[in-house]
């Protein structure tokens, strides 16, 4: 094994993984290239690497990168922005409620919510795991004969939460879809379409959980 061209006998040597080459029998060691895609999840699939039921997944629908996974969780019926990549530390970063970054979310709810109802979603509500913490509700309008269009930035992330939310103030989620995480946005990208982040976005990203980026 050499480092830096150099054989290295010493057991424990260290080095500094951004910037030593390390080499076997005069090959180097390359360690996979950092990846993160966005993929608009369509409603049917769910978020995990595999299934044991072996129903559709998300990763059915994206190329496979070594150790890619999904960040974090939408539901089997939510549709919307959902990232994934191969990078732990921003999985780390982007999962742990410390980092408070926020999710926009777009819900479509049986009933229309008044003004009060509006006020205790952006309060904070008990659900059974607990007080949710302050949100941004704002009504963008009606929809159909009954019900009504919500949008919710939330930036804790637990089950089901948007829409244990809204059921619990009598409004349960017809249609849920994910507008962005972060910086990010869905914009007009189809569902069941992915593509990789935009250097500006991955820094943006970064910038959002305060991790460096590698
Ligand atoms: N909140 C929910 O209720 N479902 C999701 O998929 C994401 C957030």
């Amino acid at each position: 094994m050499t480092l830096n061209g150099k054989v290295v006998s010493l057991l424990g040597t260290r080095i500094d993984p951004q910037r030593d080459v390390v080499a076997v029998d005069g090959v180097p060691i390359t360690r996979p290239a950092k990846r993160t895609i966005m993929l608009h999840k369509p409603a049917g699939y769910i978020t995990t690497r595999s299934d044991p039921h072996a129903r559709n997944t998300v990763m059915t629908l994206i190329p496979d990168i070594p150790g890619l996974h999904p960040i974090g969780r939408l539901d089997k019926d939510t549709t919307g922005l959902l990232l994934l990549t191969n990078d732990g530390d921003l999985t780390y970063a982007l999962t742990h409620p410390k980092h408070h970054v926020e999710k926009t979310y777009r819900a479509e709810v049986a009933g229309l919510p008044g003004a009060g109802t509006l006020a205790r979603l952006r309060q904070g509500l008990l659900l059974d795991d607990g007080p949710t913490a302050p949100a941004q509700v704002r009504l963008i309008g009606r929809t159909g004969a009954d019900g009504a269009c919500v949008e919710l930035v939330i930036h804790e992330g637990r089950k089901r939460q948007v829409r244990r939310m809204l059921a619990a103030v009598g409004h349960p989620v017809r249609t849920l879809t994910r507008l962005a995480v972060g910086p990010l946005t869905l914009g007009d990208l189809p569902e069941g379409v992915w593509r990789d982040l935009t250097p500006d976005e991955l820094h943006a990203l970064y910038q959002a959980t305060g991790i460096v980026q590698p």
